[in-house]
């Protein structure tokens, strides 16, 4: 199949007739990756069984894992979900933006986009490409991200087109995602209080300050046992891991220094906080240095984790070490995706 690029960088004459006839392929039941304020989408028409089955064909990934779909209001969620009043008060606040609620599905979603699941995970972007699509296309559009089952969500053009191209009807290329990890995702109970299944930039902080009871799944931040239900299938799988084996190394400089010498250092990749980039290099010229950021700059982290995974991934190391983050606020989303990327492999170097 051939897959048309478009480039988008302003929403101008061009971009707006590029993004009807994207639209278009949507309402005829194709695949159109778009760009999103966390990461790139890849979507199909929500509300057709063919088109989802065409996404999860094009991505590698098992069908029992449910689609988001994305609206282009908050109040179109209940023309496919049942929304109750903490939707409302989450929808205020938050949308359009990178928050997912899981509701109850309405039957007009078939259950091929659900993973046939009776809820469905509905979602309101913020960027104005993926809006406009969204509107021009006159239905929800399921998406998952843009990237081949198992590997880093694509923030960055030229990643999408590495494993999309020839997959899709098109591509738009917008520029870098603005935040770079995927949406929050929230469970509404009953009840009205909320489940954390992925935290991102609306962080467990931010949740808690519209919605009183906030609970966080233990899948969040550690492993699942074996046969351990899951609440959002997403979960089980391996997960925005490059083809090396990622270290996260909870330590001083000193002791990572002193732990990758010992390990090897031919072949070898630090994502290293900018504060002990310079104790990299000296101690370990050999070794290449990415620049993590600031060590509290979590949005640059945010930003640079799944494009320097990628980039790395390019270069065939033989292992990638990275600093353990902090969970507080968008650290607990670095957190749940880096010990994802290093299948919970965490190297404590004090006591
Ligand atoms: O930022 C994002 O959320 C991006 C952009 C494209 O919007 N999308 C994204 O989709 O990250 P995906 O499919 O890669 O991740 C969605 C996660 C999966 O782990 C899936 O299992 C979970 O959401 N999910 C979807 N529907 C669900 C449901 N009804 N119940 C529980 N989990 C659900
Ligand atoms: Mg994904």
């Amino acid at each position: 199949m051939t897959t048309e690029i478009v480039t988008v960088r302003a929403l101008d004459a061009v971009a707006d007739g590029n993004i009807r006839r994207a639209a278009g392929i949507i309402r005829r039941g194709g695949t159109v990756v778009f760009p999103t304020e966390t990461v790139y989408g890849l979507g199909a028409d929500a509300t057709s069984a063919e088109a989802a089955e065409k996404i999860y064909k094009a991505k590698g990934r098992p069908s029992d894992n449910p689609l988001i779909i994305h609206i282009a209001a908050p109040e179109d969620a209940a023309k496919y979900a049942f929304t109750d009043e903490t939707y409302e008060k989450l929808a205020r606040v938050f949308m359009p933006g990178p928050l997912t609620v899981i509701l109850p599905s309405r039957p007009v979603i078939p259950p091929q986009t659900r993973g046939g699941l009776p809820t469905v995970a509905v979602r309101c972007p913020s960027d104005p490409i993926a809006n406009r699509l969204i509107k021009y296309s006159g239905v929800p559009i399921a998406a998952p991200s843009a990237n081949l089952s198992g590997a880093p969500s694509p923030t960055h053009a030229a990643h999408v087109v590495d494993d999309m191209n020839g997959r899709v009807d098109m591509i738009i290329d917008g520029g870098d995602s603005a935040f770079g990890l995927e949406s929050t995702i929230v469970k509404v109970e009953d009840d009205g209080s909320l489940i954390l299944l992925r935290p991102g930039k609306i962080t467990l902080e931010d949740l808690r300050c519209v919605v009183g009871r906030v609970s966080v799944s233990d899948a969040v931040t550690g492993a699942l046992k074996p046969g351990e239900k899951v609440l959002s299938p997403g979960m089980k799988y391996r997960h925005y891991a490059p083809k090396a084996p990622v270290f996260l190394l909870d330590g001083t400089p000193e002791e990572k220094i002193r732990y990758i010498s010992g390990q090897g250092t031919e072949n070898v990749a630090v994502l290293a906080y900018r504060e002990e980039a310079t104790a990299f290099h000296t101690a370990l010229p050999e070794v290449t240095v990415y620049d993590f950021g600031l060590r509290t700059d979590t949005a640059v982290q945010a930003h640079t984790l799944f494009y320097l995974l990628r980039e790395a991934d390019k270069c065939n190391f033989r292992a990638i070490y990275a600093p353990l983050p902090d969970k507080g606020g968008i650290g607990l989303a670095l957190y749940n995706r880096m010990i994802r990327a290093a299948a919970y492999q965490i190297v404590r170097l004090h006591g």
